[in-house]
């Protein structure tokens, strides 16, 4: 997809399609307070073109509800859309974001490969809540967003992508401050859809190995530090855990390494991004039922989101330096396989002391296996924070549902970074707790830990698992189980990888530029 901006007035841009938000501004509840849209542009030929639709009563400008105008009078748009952001009161960029998606996922079945979006401008309405540099991000990535789609392997796919996204700015806008806006929002837009790409791909066309070999290609491409490693690394570093799982399959591991050093920044914190890449889970021995199973490719998407991440923070340059690990593996069953009952060890933080011993209670709870020895590596290689990604847990979506995904932190300070990055994201996580009680549920009686707690709060004991290895490293927990994948299209986001957590890790990672 092309991006540019247009600091003309949007009626005289000759286009396929011209997109314009509007928003309900009927503050009133009641049976008598009927909808009132509004265009949320100064431009008078637009606000004409669009007046007789808006009195009609038949359009409410609810969030992402839209309605098509061919032949536009006084416009030089072929076609003028009228993409709704509901109440007035609750717009915010979040619902820019979304509603630019939503125009694009109007073009593309109709064959319309061109969009222009008027940005919502209308200075006594939206200036103070949705800043125009900040529109301006959010629309180019909301445009990405909805710009992607899955079906890649279908052989007579149509590609109905949107070749050309221009977004048209007023003309009293701060050009300099929009310009960089937008750029950042390409940036984010196209990591978050690298990321997305790589949840789609199927089991067998994406094995640990082909992972590292794309996580590879794109650092090369943006300039980051890389290495991919396989079995002997793992029996280098002692990494028990992570091989447990991998042993089963005829699929070798890949050990993950990414690195961003900004330039002269030699002190002042690590971050580091630890991601789950199961790229195929079957359970193992203790095998999945066969309804769904083959959702499992996306046990991998903690792994896309952190290279994902990785890809933005390289092109965005934060002054903060980064590793990035992600573990990837197949969980099998096999002849070689590990067994419930078998006791792992995990990587040793110093490398001549013992590993933490893990009972297997379930061959199942393998993420948190890969996880333990990708925490435990990150620290090894000087993190000082600690943020993991995984599709971790069924228990989560129990818990939140397919809304929010679950966090979980040891430490408030870095936690709080991650509640403004939210902020920045839109994305939607809600924090769940650590304690002792809930540790005191995953002990062995023959070992350290267990790989599972029982029935009750499976989110929160897989959290505690994790914690053994994070330890007292400042460090937070994403599980993203629930919300990796979009089980029903939206009008702004197509069914498939959502592609959460990037943006989220993205701006964390920016919270600590110095
Ligand atoms: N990858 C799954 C979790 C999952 C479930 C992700 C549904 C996406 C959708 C994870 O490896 C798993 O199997 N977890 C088990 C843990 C249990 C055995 C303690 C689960 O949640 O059932
Ligand atoms: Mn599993
Ligand atoms: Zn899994």
């Amino acid at each position: 997809m092309r991006t540019q901006l247009s600091f003309v007035p949007p009626a005289g841009i000759a286009t396929e399609l011209l997109a314009v938000f509007a928003a309900d501004t009927q503050t009133g509840k009641g049976p008598d307070s009927k909808p009132t849209p509004r265009l949320l542009t100064d431009d008078a030929a637009v606000q004409a073109a669009a007046a007789s639709v808006l009195s009609s009563g038949e359009y409410k400008a609810a969030a992402n509800e839209t309605v098509l105008l061919h032949a536009p009078a006084g416009l030089a748009a072929k076609r003028l859309l009228i993409v709704g952001l509901g109440k007035l009161a609750r717009v915010n960029a979040h619902k820019v974001r979304d509603g630019a998606g939503s125009a694009v996922r109007f073009a593309k079945p109709r064959g319309i490969r061109e969009i222009v979006l008027a940005q919502p401008s209308s200075a006594s309405l939206l200036d103070a809540v949705v800043p125009l540099a900040v529109a301006a991000r959010v629309a180019v990535e909301g445009a990405f967003v909805g710009d992607f789609d899955p079906d890649t392997y279908r052989s007579d796919r149509k590609d109905q992508s949107i070749q050309s996204f221009t977004l048209a700015v007023p003309a009293f806008a701060d050009r300099a401050a929009v310009e960089a806006a937008f750029a950042q929002g390409v940036i984010v837009g196209e990591s978050q859809n690298f990321a997305r790409s790589l949840v789609n791909e199927p089991g067998n066309k994406l094995t640990p190995t082909i992972l590292g070999r794309r996580a590879a290609e794109m650092a090369q491409e943006v300039g980051l530090e890389w290495e991919v490693h396989s079995t002997g690394k793992l029996h280098e570093l002692k990494m028990g855990a992570f091989w447990a799982v991998s042993q089963g399959s005829a699929e070798p591991p890949a050990l993950i390494v990414l690195r961003y050093t900004p330039q002269g920044v030699t002190d002042g914190p690590i971050l580091g991004l630890v991601g789950k890449g199961i790229t195929f889970d079957t359970g193992g021995i203790s095998i999945k039922p066969a309804d769904n199973m083959e959702r499992m490719k996306y046990d991998m998407a903690g792994g896309a989101a952190m290279i994902g991440a990785m890809r933005a923070i390289a092109l965005l340059k934060p002054r903060v330096r980064v590793i990035a690990i992600v573990c990837a593996a197949e969980n099998m069953p096999s002849g070689t396989a590990q067994k419930p009952g078998d006791v792992q060890t995990a990587m040793p933080l110093v490398p001549d002391k013992p590993g933490k011993t893990i009972e297997i209670i379930n061959t199942d709870a393998e993420g948190r296996l890969v996880l333990a020895d990708g925490l435990t590596y990150a620290r090894q290689l000087g993190a000082t924070h600690l943020i993991d990604a995984a599709t971790l847990t069924g228990a989560i979506s129990v818990a939140l549902a397919k809304v929010m995904g679950g966090s979980f932190s040891n430490d408030d300070a870095t936690y709080s970074k991650f509640e403004q990055a939210l902020q920045v994201s839109g994305e939607r996580f809600w924090r769940l707790p650590l304690g002792e009680e809930y540790a005191d549920l995953i002990k062995s009686d023959i070992g350290d830990i267990k790989n599972t707690g029982g029935r009750y709060g499976g989110a929160i004991t897989a959290a505690e698992f994790l914690h053994h290895f994070a330890e007292d490293t400042p460090w937070i927990h994403l599980d993203i189980a629930g919300i990796a994948w979009v089980e029903d299209s939206r009008p702004y986001i197509a069914k498939g990888p959502s592609g959460i957590p990037v943006r989220s890790i993205l701006e964390w990672v920016r919270t600590f530029s110095l």
